[in-house]
């Protein structure tokens, strides 16, 4: 249970706060972040990094407010944006655009113009069409936007198939094994208002050991020398992308910034050594390893039902629209009595939301005191990336608040939705 601690009275607090008073300030179910551990996770990648030239890019599609923004700024890391709405959020945080890296395998003509407009700092280029596209409006507005192809590398991340990204039957990057790549560098010299700085390579998603990077890393790098080799250019910059695993559970089993970078960087020293390269800045994108262990998600209990010899149907005030990650890859996640301690013996029971379908499941398999009752409080853990940004208003249901909490005191990042947020929209 990271960022959290229990009282003596049993109740669970958050930067120094407890849950029953965040609850009854802000309404449930509510995200709740605690600043400071999302600030040490970002020192830690900045740290492992900085010291060799390297940079950190929070990928912003995990969980991007402008608070969040200024967060990444002030503990010195760059972001990774994907849309022109994270742009949005970033600009309006003031996020120097040159620290900005802009992802995307569809990017529109405004998203790009944009991009260029405002002097975003690398633009990874994803596609021919981008290339093109791309070119053409830099010329149009006058700049030279750097940019980076990303490649697919060909390796089988081992984790869920939706988030894996670098085998070849998938629609991002520019395939090492069919020559695509190739051509994308041939492409992007040959265009003459954009500059080719480096490489992306991004592996997939929640990744528990560095044997995947290593491959990719290696596939780079050899990429890199051929590249030399046939058309005389170096490239400075290699970003080997995000995917860092975390504990949602106890079976799961993190890798440190460090672990991380001291294996990578040895890679291509190694690698780019052998082939008389000189070595490139690294880059790296993690978002979950950075928001998602900093977050809680607070509902209140509602109905219990005993589902006669099977389990407890636990229902709470939220649900697949603040968690799409159980029903969508199966996700794991622990959940706890928060609001008070218990002694209580254990009962099998199925954390469920609110919505209109039976997928709707929070956590499969929980066990949870016997005398648990409606009113109280459960917290579910590692909820700060990909639940927030991934939330929908299904079934009209307002997205959740979220905020953040730190030295015991809490603000509000997003506001909770109104109904009336909702049906401002709707013009009729
Ligand atoms: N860089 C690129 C190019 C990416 O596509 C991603 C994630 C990242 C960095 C950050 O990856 P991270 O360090 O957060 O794993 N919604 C899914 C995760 C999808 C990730 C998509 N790309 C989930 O909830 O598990």
């Amino acid at each position: 249970w990271p960022a959290t601690a229990r009282r003596v009275d049993g109740e669970i607090t958050i930067g120094g706060i407890g849950v029953s008073q965040l609850a009854r300030e802000y309404g449930t179910a509510l995200f709740v972040l605690d600043e400071e551990d999302f600030r040490t996770r970002a020192r830690d990648y900045r740290d492992a990094f900085a010291h060799t030239g390297g940079d950190v890019y929070y990928a912003g599609k995990a969980l991007l407010t402008k608070a969040v923004a200024r967060w990444v700024r002030e503990e010195g890391l760059k972001l990774d944006v994907c849309s022109g709405g994270e742009l949005a959020v970033a600009l309006s945080a003031d996020f120097p655009a040159e620290d900005i890296g802009m992802h995307g395998n569809n990017k529109s003509e405004a998203e790009l113009a944009r991009a260029v407009e405002v002097g975003v700092g690398r633009i990874i280029v994803d596609s021919f069409d981008e290339i093109d596209r791309l070119d053409r409006l830099a010329a149009a507005h006058g700049r030279v936007p750097k940019v980076l192809i990303r490649v697919t590398t060909g390796v089988e991340a081992h984790t869920h198939e939706f988030v894996a990204t670098a085998h070849d039957d998938q629609k991002f990057g520019f395939a090492l094994s069919t020559g695509a790549a190739q051509e994308a560098v041939r492409r992007v010299l040959a265009a003459e208002h954009i500059e080719l700085v480096g490489l992306h390579s991004h592996i997939g998603s929640q990744i528990f050991d560095t044997a995947g990077f290593e491959v990719a890393a290696r596939r780079v790098t050899a990429f890199l020398t051929l590249i030399h080799a046939q058309l005389g250019v170096t490239l400075s910059e290699l970003d080997l992308g995000g995917g860092l695993g975390i504990a949602y559970t106890a079976s799961d089993t993190p890798l440190a910034p460090k672990a991380i970078a001291e294996s990578l960087l040895s890679i291509v020293h190694r690698e780019c050594a052998a082939a008389g390269l000189p070595v490139p800045r690294i880059a790296v994108e993690p978002g979950r390893a950075i928001a998602g262990p900093c977050g809680i998600t607070l509902y209140e209990v509602g109905t219990i039902k005993d589902v006669e010899g099977i389990r407890t149907y636990v229902s709470v005030d939220g649900g697949m629209s603040d968690n799409i990650r159980t029903a969508l890859y199966g996700a794991e996640y622990t959940c706890v009595l928060a609001s008070r301690g218990s002694d209580a013996e254990p009962m099998l029971s199925r954390l469920v939301g609110k919505h209109c379908e039976s997928g709707d499941i929070i956590v499969h398999d929980l066990y949870l005191p016997s005398d648990l009752r409606t009113g109280d409080l459960v917290a579910v853990a590692a909820t700060g990336a990909y639940c927030y940004s991934m939330a929908s208003n299904y079934n009209h249901l307002p997205r959740p608040a979220v905020v953040a909490v730190r030295d015991g005191a809490s603000r509000t990042l997003m506001r909770r939705e109104s109904e009336d947020d909702l049906l401002r929209l709707d013009v009729g």
